[in-house]
């Protein structure tokens, strides 16, 4: 969505910014992460399947400069009315008052668990353009912009690979949601006009190139928050978990990700609760519509990818319940128009964004129907963005 020459008229926004919030811009440098969208391959990541993510080429900028002491200050420009929020290294713990802090915190924390312990303060100043809460992870983007910092800033040796490791720590031990490795992975490792079809069991990957012909990807924000997304998040990997000890009883297997769609058909009587079985059935069948659509997708058989992405929204509607109106209507509205290859809700679910893979040429049509049909029927308007698979976090 946003070109480079965007991204240059950013920084030089950020960093007048920060020179207006913290004094002057002297040492200051400034830095870009991306959000992500995930294709095809939802709620596998924590059952040891796979994943099909893209990083995004919006995401969130930042200015950091080190400090000669041991304090921290925060200042948000999408949050402009909390002004600057000040910290210190010596008070890494999670506070709901912290709000949106509580994830550089949450990384800084992190890196002193790993051995990686800051020497110095920062003063961190951040804008994105994600929208909040859209499940495009606008909060892994702040995880990983602040881990590439520190590496920068204090010299680290530490790969993008283990900033992923080290941001998904953080959010499962810092912040509380027990989250899987894909947003993090998709944000660090990210290439332009790429996707990455990466195996969660060992964390093994590939770069696919996004060839869609004349298709592009198109995101449709319900502007439903996610509200109690994360207890529900937790309550599906608990519930997954529990089903997984149950097949074990009957077949060896160290994860969901690992059975096809005959095992666990085979197997599913093992599982003692119609709940638990929905929800394992979804991380089986999920798995394995993964690999075929990766598959499709390097045959060119676009329209293959669009339909399991389809049968992937409906699965999460009917098995895993993570999707509520708000999505289903995005999605089965977009099913309706001519020219959809494929639409589904993508990330956590519970709110946020579907994704769909539309002719160019249908484009217009998709956003007017779909937005009209979603107006009427929820009340207020969603919103819609054309996106591109981005690069990795970089120095600006
Ligand atoms: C969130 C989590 C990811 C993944 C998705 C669902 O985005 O952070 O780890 O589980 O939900 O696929």
């Amino acid at each position: 969505m946003k070109g480079m020459k965007d991204m240059k008229e950013i920084k030089e926004n950020v960093l007048k910014r920060f020179g207006e919030v913290f004094g002057d811009t002297e040492g200051a440098k400034v830095y870009f992460a991306p959000g992500r969208v995930n294709l095809i391959g939802e709620h596998t990541d924590y059952n040891g399947g796979h994943v099909f993510p893209a990083a995004l080429t919006i995401g969130t900028y930042g200015v950091a400069r080190k400090r000669e002491d041991r304090s921290l200050r925060f200042f948000s420009m999408n949050f402009e009315h909390l002004g600057v929020i000040e910290s210190s290294l010596e008070e890494l713990v999670p506070e709901k008052s912290a709000g949106w802090t509580n994830y550089p915190k949450g990384v800084m924390w992190a890196f002193g668990e790993k051995g990686m312990r800051l020497p110095l303060g920062l003063d961190l100043l951040l804008w994105g353009n994600i929208p909040n809460g859209s499940g495009l992870s606008s909060s892994a983007s702040v995880e990983i912009l602040t881990g590439f910092v520190l590496r920068d800033l204090f010299g680290f040796e530490v790969s993008n690979q283990e900033l992923a490791l080290i941001g998904q720590f953080s959010e499962n031990r810092f912040n509380g949601v027990n989250c899987g490795i894909m947003d993090q992975f998709a944000i660090a490792m990210g290439k332009k006009g790429h996707a990455i079809f990466l195996d969660t069991a060992d964390l093994t990957y590939r770069y696919a190139p996004m060839k869609l012909e004349h298709a592009k990807i198109v995101i449709a924000c319900s502007n439903k928050k996610r509200g109690l997304g994360d207890s529900k998040y937790n309550e599906r990997r608990s519930e997954c978990e529990k089903a997984l000890e149950e097949l074990q009883r009957v077949i060896s297997i160290r994860t969901l990700g690992d059975m096809t769609e005959e095992q666990f058909e085979a197997h599913k009587g093992a599982i003692q609760s119609d709940v638990r079985r929905k929800r394992a059935k979804h991380a089986v069948y999920e798995n394995r519509r993964t690999l075929r659509a990766v598959e499709a997708l390097q045959n060119n058989d676009i329209s293959l990818f669009g339909q399991l992405m389809n049968e992937s929204h409906i699965s999460l509607r009917d098995d895993y319940e993570v999707t509520g109106v708000e999505l289903d209507t995005l999605a089965e509205e977009a099913w309706k128009v001519k020219g959809v290859i494929g639409s589904r809700m993508t990330g956590a679910g519970f709110g946020g964004c579907t994704v769909s893979i539309v002719e160019e040429d249908a484009i217009h049509a998709f956003i007017e129907k779909v937005g009209s049909a979603y107006q009427k029927k929820i009340g207020y308007a969603a919103d819609f963005y054309i996106v591109e698979p981005g690069e990795g976090p970089m120095i600006l």
